[in-house]
């Protein structure tokens, strides 16, 4: 059964926790939707783990696109949320609905998110009114990168905290239909949980959120380099793959690949009439 809106809102009014992870292309996502994960995110955290960009700025609308529809594809289950990257709804209402309707009608997708609270409540109205489903991303947005000057926790002094439970308010009476918490003490998370009566999904938000999401690459032990705090690596298939890649190829240098078990035959009349006409 194809997960939806209400699908999340039945899980935090039972207790049941959302999990969603990030997935970017066709493979992954039928591999995370067969395993049951609730929603998928394409998130634009895909130009640093799929494009190698520093952060999620240069993030465009096609790629957007293009990601989804792949993932899209894939996601029986899986309600399906795509990133609106950079640039694409902050500038006017007009772009917001436009380019929202296109992740649905083009990349196919189930909803799409958003960062930001009162400033961005006109356009998450105006994409609501659409008959679009919007996810909101308060705390730690990283398309804020130059704003905040750095990756940084969010929401730890008594005004940014109170910030963050009215901007998690007003999203939801602007009509969002849950909420990313990213990079915020876990106590606030917990409050704007209790508050809202949509679901809380969080990242680096502690575990009194209504649901849990990861960068897929992170989780997997995929990422090279610096990993934050908040991250649990729960399989290391970054050294598996370098196994099997380095397997082979020693095995192929060596002639093991391929063995007799991955060769096509052909009939020995035939290949007999070939040796001798080219031997
Ligand atoms: O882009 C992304 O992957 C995200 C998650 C970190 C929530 O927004």
């Amino acid at each position: 059964m194809k997960n939806t809106v209400s699908t999340l809102l039945k899980q935090k009014q039972s207790g049941d926790k959302i999990t969603m992870l990030t997935a970017y292309d066709y493979t992954t996502a039928k591999i995370f939707d067969e395993c049951g994960v609730n929603a998928i995110l394409i998130g634009d955290s895909l130009g640093m783990v799929m494009l190698g960009y520093e952060n999620t700025l240069p993030v465009t609308m096609e790629d957007m696109i293009h990601h989804t529809a792949a993932v899209s594809r894939a996601a029986e289950n899986a309600f399906v949320v795509a990133d609106m990257p950079f640039m694409s709804y902050q500038t006017n209402i007009y772009d917001a609905v436009v380019n929202a309707g296109r992740l649905i009608k083009e990349g196919g997708a189930n909803a799409v998110k958003l960062e930001g609270g009162a400033e961005v409540c006109e356009q998450i109205k105006a994409i609501v009114n659409a008959s679009i489903p919007v996810v909101a991303h308060l705390g730690l947005t990283p398309q804020s990168v130059n704003a905040f000057g750095g990756f940084k926790v969010q929401g730890k002094s008594l005004d940014k905290a109170e910030k963050l439970i009215d901007d998690a308010m007003k999203i939801q009476e602007a009509g969002a239909c849950a909420v990313v918490l990213e990079g915020i003490p876990a106590k606030i998370a917990k409050i704007i949980t209790k508050k809202l009566f949509i679901p809380t999904i969080g990242i680096g938000a502690g575990s009194q959120c209504d649901g849990q999401v990861l960068v897929y690459q992170d989780m997997l032990g995929l990422t090279t380099g610096h990993t934050p705090k908040f991250v649990k690596v729960f399989a290391q298939a970054g050294e598996l793959i370098r196994k099997g890649v380095s397997d082979y190829i020693s095995e192929t240098k060596e002639g093991a690949f391929p063995a007799e078990e991955h060769t096509y035959s052909i009939d020995e009349n035939i290949l007999k009439e070939l040796t001798e006409k080219y031997e």
